[in-house]
């Protein structure tokens, strides 16, 4: 049996709320959001298609319950694309087949014979028909590092609270989504010491106050910056959780994901049509970096509207105008919270963008400007 293998054992203080604090995203937005079922269809993993035929996941996927890389059960697995519930799966869900698994060489969880379980937590799996969603852009391993405090988008069907018996428990029909911000790595070896390789990027909910996280079953899901309109995949879901704390939503244990730009030649290797890019390939030129990048999701009347943090901001300004009329143009304090979210009446259009602030006034520029429409 597959089972979702866990660093982390205790029972947490309070209820955290998986992905811990998320809200409600749709493939419509992510259309390269997949998951991993067992042959009774159960999710069990999330992971990522960046391929028409490969999809990115977690080797620890397919571990079994005695600490050794199984790829029987893998093997009946099906991969369950264009659906926003892993139970019941939507009416237009195609489900793939699974061809070869293909799990990092140097990846080993067998404790006798490993020095780190959770080195190289990176698997390809390929579908044996080739499916026409838009794959996700990866980070490509010659990218700088990505700095602690940068914004990220998690996001899976795993569990969304932390019980008693120190597993996470009531994962998710929806597909739900957060923000973290990437925590350094200095910060991060000072929680799990040399625990964390070079393989690996952690992220926790830094500046936000409120408690996000990834958690169970939301293994081998992506991590993703958004670069203009673009979403660029920068880690695999992998571990996190502390002896001493809750297994997920610790604001004091960051999650840890597998680096996709430090596993990226092992991708290229066997994935010939992946797409790398940089974070500056994808923003357009002038001076980027000053201006917030602002994302939209729908989901029925729930709009979530993020952008990425500014370095300098003290606050945002959210902007929005009539579509397509353009005018009147008003204005909303955001403070230095970087999402906001709620219902909207059906039919409602606008264009929204953010633009950050200081002490002093307005930092320069306007972010991207889209446009909101709930059906
Ligand atoms: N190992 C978990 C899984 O199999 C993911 C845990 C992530 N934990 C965290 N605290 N971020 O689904």
């Amino acid at each position: 049996m597959i089972e979702a293998k866990e660093a982390d054992q205790q029972v947490p203080e309070d209820n955290v709320s998986a992905i811990i604090n998320g809200s409600s995203g749709s493939v419509s937005t992510y259309p390269w959001m997949v998951f991993l079922a067992d042959a009774f269809e159960e999710q069990y993993c999330g992971a990522s298609l960046i391929s028409e035929t490969w999809v990115l996941t977690a080797a620890h996927c397919f571990v079994n319950g005695d600490d050794q890389i199984d790829l029987e059960e893998g093997a009946e697995s099906i991969i369950v694309l264009n659906s926003d519930t892993a139970s019941p799966l939507a009416s237009d869900a195609e489900i793939g087949q699974v061809g070869q698994i293909v799990i990092h060489p140097s990846y080993n969880p067998d404790p006798a014979t490993s020095d780190n379980l959770d080195d190289f937590d990176i698997a390809l799996v390929e579908l044996t028909a080739a499916v026409s969603f838009q794959p996700v852009q990866l980070l490509s391993g010659s990218a700088p590092a990505l700095a602690g405090g940068t914004e990220t988008l998690i996001m899976g069907w795993g569990t969304t609270a932390v019980g008693e018996d120190n597993q996470g428990i009531d994962p998710s029909d929806d597909l739900l989504v957060a923000n973290q911000q990437i925590v350094s790595v200095a910060d991060c070896e000072n929680i799990y010491g040399d625990g964390i390789t070079e393989n690996m990027i952690c992220a926790g909910a830094v500046e936000e106050g409120g408690t996000t996280d990834t958690c169970q079953g939301d293994s081998g899901g992506p991590m993703l910056v958004s670069s203009g309109s673009n979403y660029v995949q920068v880690g695999i879901v992998s571990f996190g959780g502390t002896e001493t704390g809750p297994a997920c939503g610790d604001p004091e244990a960051p999650g840890v994901y597998a680096s996709v730009s430090a596993l990226a030649d092992f991708i290229a290797e066997h994935v010939s049509d992946a797409q790398f890019v940089t974070l500056d390939d994808t923003s357009g030129g002038d001076d980027s970096g000053d201006v917030p990048v602002l994302s939209i999701s729908v989901d029925g009347s729930l709009v979530n509207i993020q952008w990425t943090a500014v370095a300098g901001a003290t606050g945002y300004t959210l902007y929005y105008a009539p579509y397509p009329d353009q005018e009147p143009i008003s204005a909303l304090d955001m403070g230095p919270q970087l999402s906001i979210s709620g219902e909207l009446p059906s039919g409602s259009a606008f264009y929204v963008a953010i633009e950050a602030y200081d002490g002093n006034g307005s930092l320069p520029g306007l972010s991207n400007v889209e446009v909101l429409m709930v059906q």
